[in-house]
């Protein structure tokens, strides 16, 4: 038995039939090109799909079975994928897809994918072509948002990852390097930060994991437009000197998350520089923004930020998953992440040559070839177009919001600036009802919104992120949203919910 044989008797490979590749290439080959039509046939018919649908037991317990020890035909497999992965994933390629904040992916982003998986490049650090696409990604990013040569920047899983990294070079950069060997000690123990009320919860976790506790992290009242009050900021960073407490940082948001506020950046940025605190932006989906001639003004002042974190999964349309951190000066990234290893000696020639590596900007060694997608869809498609997607985008949002105004059965719950409507279904316990309406909507397939919390009144929260979104999911999410209003506010029980197929609405 092969267990019980020393290293010694186990015979060197000799053959290729004893290594992964495929014993027959064009059986592989094969293989591959149907998945390759499948998964275009996937994204050019998915109107024909549900957005989603619910996993049935017996599915869910498939991926609970033993680990297979031995080899499976991969046509099986794929068999497999195809009757059990692909009718049962998220829903955001289609576009339906309102929930939450996601892109819709593209066919050439999926291809560069795969191209990606095939160079399986590790962009860790050495020199090599693949880094050097990363380092272009960059410096396109580093143009489009104004900040100045010698930033640096990093693709990472997204921004909840990109704003802890931008926490911790804001760390270094108030404690100095020393931080990283004696922690953040007494000194660190006084530092705080400042974000708004309406500001994403990672930013809370962030300082968690930073060491200075979610205590540290002011909470700032927002004004009308969910926009951070910059008088109560100031009059907060100054009570808090008065105590002995050393302010550090500011993270703006640009697109919150509930409703696409963004925050006056000129005015922090200029509260910031005055009082010398480090300024970091939460340009998560917003950032991109900056693409459409109608948005860029409203982001006036992120050019003078210290960092900011984004996603090109997002309004970018880069299949998942493509965070950047950029950090204004390079030399503060770096001191941040770098670390010397033996085994990672840096050479002026040689495949150990190119320092600095990637590995000095973040915590990550090895990383994958993210940036290629990126790469091909910035290219492929241009920024003009990026942005006139955005742009279209917030045209739809405004379209959804005067769908809601025309109607008596809903009311509007705040106001919309981006690309995301929150409303909801009037009716008495509108909480419980709205919160049903858009559960009955997600498991008829007909569109997938989600909802958050405005002042304790929870409304159906639609983001319209994808692409592929027009008028008549606009109009089918407005139509589901009254036919099962209706329903549920006519009755307390359940609702039937809808066979796809028989469904009305679907035929819009
Ligand atoms: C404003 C904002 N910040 C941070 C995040 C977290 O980004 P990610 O999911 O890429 O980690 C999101 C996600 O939607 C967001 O909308």
């Amino acid at each position: 038995m092969t267990g019980t044989r020393t290293l010694r008797e186990v015979p060197a490979q000799s053959q290729s039939s004893e290594t992964l590749d495929p014993r027959n290439w064009d059986d592989i080959r094969a293989l591959g090109h149907r998945m390759l039509d499948d998964m275009l046939d996937y994204a050019a018919d998915i109107r024909d799909r549900p957005v989603w649908r619910p996993i049935p037991d017996e599915v869910r317990a498939r991926f609970h079975s033993a680990l297979p020890r031995q080899p499976s035909d991969p046509g099986e497999v794929y068999r497999e994928f195809s009757d059990f992965i692909v009718p049962y994933a998220t829903g955001n390629v289609h576009p339906g897809f309102m929930g939450w904040v996601h892109g819709g992916g593209t066919a050439v982003g999926m291809l560069a994918e795969m191209l990606a998986a095939g160079l399986n490049a590790n962009l860790g650090g050495r020199d090599h072509i693949p880094i050097e696409v990363e380092r272009q990604v960059v410096e396109w990013t580093r143009s489009m948002l104004g900040f100045p040569k010698g930033a640096s920047g990093l693709f990472v899983t997204g921004t909840s990852m990109a704003n802890l990294m931008a926490v911790l070079v804001a760390r270094t950069s108030a404690l100095g390097q020393s931080v990283r060997k004696r922690g953040i000690g007494d000194e660190g123990a006084s530092l705080t930060a400042y974000t708004s009320r309406a500001a994403h919860g990672c930013i809370t976790k962030a300082m968690d994991f930073a060491g200075f506790g979610s205590n540290a992290l002011r909470c700032i009242e927002v004004d009308g437009l969910h926009r951070i009050d910059v008088a109560a900021l100031r009059a907060r960073i100054a009570l808090d000197r008065n105590a002995g407490l050393k302010p550090f940082l500011v993270v703006g948001s640009a697109g919150t998350v509930d409703i696409g506020a963004i925050d006056d950046l000129r005015a922090l940025s200029a509260l910031c520089r005055e009082e010398r605190l480090w300024f970091h932006v939460d340009g998560a989906y917003g950032a991109l923004g900056i693409l459409s001639p109608m948005l860029a003004p409203r982001l006036a002042g992120i050019e003078n930020a210290d960092s900011i974190a984004l996603d090109f999964h997002k309004w970018g349309q880069v299949p998942y998953d493509a965070g950047l951190l950029i950090v204004r000066d390079g030399d503060r990234h770096r001191d941040t992440f770098s670390a010397p290893a033996a085994y990672l000696r840096r050479e002026t020639r040689g495949l150990a040559a190119g320092s600095a590596w990637p590995c000095d900007l973040g915590p990550d060694l090895s990383r994958g070839f993210r940036a290629l997608k990126a790469w091909f869809t910035l290219k492929t498609y241009g920024t003009e177009k990026l942005g006139a997607i955005i742009t279209r985008t917030c045209a739809l949002a405004g379209y959804l919001e005067a769908r809601v105004l025309a109607e008596p059965r809903l009311e509007l719950l705040a106001p919309v600036q981006l690309n995301i409507v929150c409303f909801r279904y009037r009716a008495a316990d509108a909480n419980r009802v709205n919160g049903d309406i858009v559960i009955d909507i997600q498991e008829s397939g007909i569109a997938a919104p989600s909802t958050t919390l405005l002042d304790g009144r929870l409304a159906i929260r639609a983001a319209i992120v994808n692409h592929r979104t027009d008028t008549r999911d606009i109009d089918a999410l407005i139509a589901a949203v009254l036919d099962f209003g209706a329903r549920r506010s006519s009755s307390s029980g359940g609702v039937r919910v809808l066979n796809l197929e028989q469904s009305p609405l679907l035929a819009m």
